[in-house]
């Protein structure tokens, strides 16, 4: 990950947690920053003290992630700009049995997570491809490596993510753009923090995976924040029956509780 003066990054889901995570250390090596987020006060607020404490510039565009017109917004927010590495990190999720919930909670998973990454490369990566280098991160979990009950339908969409950027990663880099895709365990992030009562083992703070992260970028397709995680990720997808993975994933994901309203 290199920026030269003027370099231009796009950060998917920056209000807080990890995605602001991203935006501060790209932004600590020198990128101009696009934040993306449904909130215009955090971003904003956010954009403000990037500017001031980097001398960056920053466009703070509110948006939904998980609206059809994504990609023509995110096309109208980089007028001007060539933007050379992009992020996306916004996520949505809801923990429980998948049939206790309404069919349209799993379809905002679809969007925010399998139609907002798909508008997203669709809006950032050509322009990357014509000048023939560039990168882009997609999130992902290590819930996307195997079933894992009441987390069905967010963990099939980080399964999505995980094949999406491993293809992208082959298909990009002979035209000069690196893909990777982070299979992260838990997070201490805001959104995490509603759900879980104990930090689960491995759990590590938004700085650290959002720098592992963004230092594997054009060493592989994929990459796993955190020595307990690989060790985790060993497990589930080498060691363990795939019976064995779904119910050592579930005994974390069984765990975790519906935010209180
Ligand atoms: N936290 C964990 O333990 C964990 C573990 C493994 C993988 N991950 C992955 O890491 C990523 C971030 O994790 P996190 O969920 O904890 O979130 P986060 O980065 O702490 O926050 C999510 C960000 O995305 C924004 N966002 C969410 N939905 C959006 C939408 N529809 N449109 C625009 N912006 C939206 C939120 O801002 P607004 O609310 O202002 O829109 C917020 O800035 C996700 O891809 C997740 O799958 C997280």
């Amino acid at each position: 990950m290199r920026s030269s003066p003027g370099s231009w990054a796009v950060v998917a889901g920056s209000s807080e947690g990890l995605g602001a995570a991203f935006a501060r250390a790209l932004a600590s090596h020198g990128f101009n920053l696009i934040l993306l987020a449904r909130r215009p006060q955090p971003l904003e607020a956010l954009a403000a003290e990037l500017r001031e404490a980097r001398s960056i510039e920053t466009r703070a565009v509110p948006c939904d992630l998980g609206s059809p017109d994504m990609g023509q917004r995110l096309c109208e927010a980089m007028s001007g700009i060539e933007v050379e590495l992009g992020v996306y990190n916004a996520a949505y999720s809801f923990v429980g049995p998948l049939l206790d919930k309404p069919l349209e909670e799993a379809l905002r998973v679809v969007d925010v997570n399998i139609r907002g990454p798909l508008q997203f490369v669709h809006a950032v990566a050509p322009g990357m491809v014509a000048r023939g280098h560039g990168g882009l991160v997609l999130m992902s979990s290590i819930a996307g490596l195997q079933g894992a009950p009441h987390l069905a339908a967010y963990a099939a969409s980080k399964a999505f993510n995980i094949v999406l950027g491993e293809s992208l990663w082959a298909e990009l880099k002979p035209k000069g753009v690196d893909v990777v895709v982070s299979c992260a365990g838990a997070i201490r992030t805001p959104g995490y923090l509603k759900t879980a009562t104990k930090d689960a083992p491995g759990t590590l703070d938004p700085q650290q995976v959002a720098e592992q992260t963004l230092a594997a970028l054009g060493k592989g397709p994929r990459v796993i924040p955190g020595g307990t995680n690989k060790l985790a990720a060993f497990l589930l997808t080498r060691m363990l029956t795939r019976r064995g993975a779904i119910s050592m994933m579930g005994s974390s994901t069984t765990a975790l509780q519906a935010p209180s309203a």
